[in-house]
């Protein structure tokens, strides 16, 4: 199974701006995104992504009258936070939607959300699990149990639309094979913007994901496309 990663940032490595603008790449390279969508069986986001952006994680460019449907959407969310007026809880009963929780998740908000055709997936991580992988920042989904379950359903394309939380836990336990980023000719700044990646982050380069370039793309609008290979996968 193949996991891509893919976002839009700026010269400076973030993600959306301190207010949660996050309209960083160009509508060509939103083309691109969403002809990965097309390749893709599924799309996973974090829930602050979810509740930020409210987006709708379908293939809306590029479609042709052969694509039949579009990917699954997959919210990762421990408490089961998504909001029920937001385009995915909305649309779920049309598009294949899991939303993958843990035990923390309130049963009244689960029963509500399978009423609205969301599919529920429960996958804690262990107290062992979170001690080893030096998680100690409460019970978060089990990203590794998730692609196995994935894996073993068949799914051979998975494509990770962020946001920062998503990207580090996915990049420390080396769960992803490529990562794709566009870098708009922006400066963001803030400290507290939203980098490419989040999380505690590693405490010396040595310990840092290793990755290989394998192609770059020039635009003429001045965005620069960058393909990595992950070299420990
Ligand atoms: N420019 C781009 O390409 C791009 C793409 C996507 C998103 N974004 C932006 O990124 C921002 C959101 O990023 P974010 O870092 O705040 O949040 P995120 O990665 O979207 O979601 C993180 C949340 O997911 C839940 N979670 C559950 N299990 C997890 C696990 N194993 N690892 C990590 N998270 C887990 C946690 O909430 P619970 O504890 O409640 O479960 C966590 O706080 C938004 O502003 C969005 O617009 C930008």
């Amino acid at each position: 199974m193949k996991i891509i990663l893919n976002a839009a940032t700026s010269i400076d490595g973030k993600i959306a701006t301190i207010n949660g603008d996050t309209k960083i790449s160009s509508a060509l390279d939103l083309k691109r995104v969403h002809g990965l969508r097309r390749e893709s069986d599924v799309i996973l986001v974090g829930i602050s992504t979810v509740i930020n952006d409210d987006p709708l994680l379908t293939i809306r460019y590029g479609m042709n009258k052969h694509d039949t449907k579009n990917p699954i959407r997959i919210i990762i969310d421990s408490k089961a936070r998504i909001p029920l007026r937001s385009k995915i809880v909305k649309t779920a009963n049309q598009i294949e939607t899991r939303l993958v929780v843990t035990s923390k998740a309130p049963s009244k908000n689960l029963k509500k959300l399978e009423e609205r055709g969301l599919k529920i997936m429960m996958l804690d991580q262990g107290t062992e699990d979170r001690e080893v992988r030096g998680e100690d920042n409460g019970e978060k989904v089990d990203l590794k149990k998730l692609f196995d379950q994935l894996e073993k359903e068949g799914v051979s394309n998975v494509l990770v639309e962020g946001g920062g939380e998503i990207n580090w836990s996915i990049i420390k336990n080396n769960l992803f094979d490529e990562i794709i980023i566009t870098i708009s000719p922006l400066i963001i700044g803030g400290k507290k913007a939203i980098s490419l990646v989040g999380g505690e982050g590693y405490k010396t380069i040595n310990e840092s994901a290793k990755i290989k370039l394998s192609r770059i793309q020039k635009k003429s609008n001045g965005e620069i496309i960058l393909h990595y290979k992950n070299i420990k996968k």
